[in-house]
């Protein structure tokens, strides 16, 4: 019995398995619009049998996307394109996932494979980065980003909450908030990159105001029967790391009070400087079940769990509640499906592939097939 291909249920939702496809952005679309490929390749990483796919980062408003190449949600025309691809995904079986962000002092950067840098300002694809303090992040992103003003944060407060009406409009069943990695929510809580001095700098309470306040806006127009969460960034890795984790399940805590259902532990990246341990597989799993264990909120986390084994420990050991596995599914889409195979998963429990495809790799329908021969 797999513990990593048993059903997980949040609020009303059901994924037939514990496993994700985390948001991975695609770099791919004009305007916001997503396109043919978005399509397919939402489709096919659905069809390969996780329990839950999560489309990339979208950006709430032009400004917070990465790049100019980032999904959007910020005008009811997006929701046409977002609809078929959340309809696609549910098609496949799987539970259609959407995270909605502001990347903040990180937006306007180049596409990953054109350097992953700041535009250059005099570049017409450039725009003016906003954040919660005017320090910029560095190394390649060295643009120092306009301090965001009162009547700015609850623009962006309003963004969070009018992406997520489209989201759910077009058809998404799960919610996540960008709160992760550097990007601009992150950026209001860690003192890195928030130097303020009025309600929403300095204190605990006040880095942590922006992320509470959106939470509870969201929760509004998020149905309380769908699941609402978070990607959060616990942990920076920069030689105080006690500190931020133990802040960072507090934060955690008050949004589960605020009706967040589950996070996803995930890394800060506030800064460059730091010391990421990369090399071990699956190293943010007892971070995470730290965080499921204090937080007492159900808790998703991924980096490198690209191995069966590792996989399944996750799960079964309670280091987290759902994995979180994204490189390998660009590899191989029906990486879900090798995952079942090693670990010697058949039917009934391992149903989940397309007809077209099970009927000749399922080992259960190839076992049957050889009985019935003989
Ligand atoms: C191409 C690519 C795009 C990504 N885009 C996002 C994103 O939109 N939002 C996000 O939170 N993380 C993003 N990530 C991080 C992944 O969600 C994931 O955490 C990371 O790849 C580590 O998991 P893995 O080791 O299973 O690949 C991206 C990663 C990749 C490889």
């Amino acid at each position: 019995m797999s513990a990593l291909f048993t059903p997980f249920q949040l609020k009303s939702v059901t994924l037939r398995n514990r496993i994700a496809i985390p948001p991975m952005c695609q770099y791919s679309a004009v305007d916001g619009f997503t396109n043919e490929w978005h399509q397919a390749h939402y489709a096919g990483l659905a069809r390969g049998g996780a329990g839950l796919v999560i489309v990339e980062a979208t950006g709430v408003s032009p400004e917070g996307r990465i790049t100019p190449a980032c999904t959007g949600l910020w005008n009811d025309q997006h929701v046409e394109g977002m609809g078929r691809i959340a309809a696609s995904i549910k098609a496949a079986g799987a539970v259609p996932g959407i995270q909605i962000a502001h990347a903040g002092r990180k937006a306007s950067a180049q596409r990953p494979w054109e350097g992953d840098d700041h535009i250059p300002e005099n570049d017409a694809r450039a725009w003016q980065p906003i954040a919660p303090s005017a320090i910029a992040y560095g190394g390649g992103l060295p643009r120092v980003p306009q301090a965001m003003t009162l009547q700015d944060i609850a623009r962006v407060q309003a963004d969070f909450v009018a992406a997520a009406r489209r989201a759910l409009a077009a058809g998404f069943e799960w919610l996540e908030l960008h709160f992760a990695h550097g990007y601009l929510a992150q950026s209001f809580f860690s003192p890195h990159s928030n130097q303020r001095t009025d309600q929403y700098g300095g204190s605990f309470d006040n880095r942590a105001r922006f992320l509470l306040e959106t939470v509870e806006a969201v929760r509004q127009v998020w149905p309380a029967h769908l699941p609402l969460t978070a990607r959060f960034g616990v942990i920076e890795y920069d030689g105080r790391d006690e500190e931020t984790v133990a802040e960072s399940i507090e934060l955690v805590r008050q949004m589960r009070e605020r009706g967040l259902d589950m996070v996803n532990v995930s890394a800060n990246f506030v800064i460059a400087e730091t010391q990421i341990p990369w090399a071990t597989p699956a190293f943010l799993a007892p971070v995470a079940q730290r965080v499921r264990s204090e937080a007492d909120l159900p808790v998703a986390s991924s980096w490198g769990i690209d191995d069966p084994k590792i996989a399944e420990r996750a799960v079964a050991d309670g280091q987290m509640d759902l994995v979180m596995i994204g490189r390998a599914h660009l590899s191989n889409p029906h990486y879900t499906y090798h995952l079942a195979q090693v670990l010697g998963v058949q039917k009934p429990e391992w149903n989940t592939l397309p007809a077209p495809y099970a009927h000749w790799l399922s080992r259960y329908r190839g076992a049957a097939k050889v009985a019935a021969a003989q």
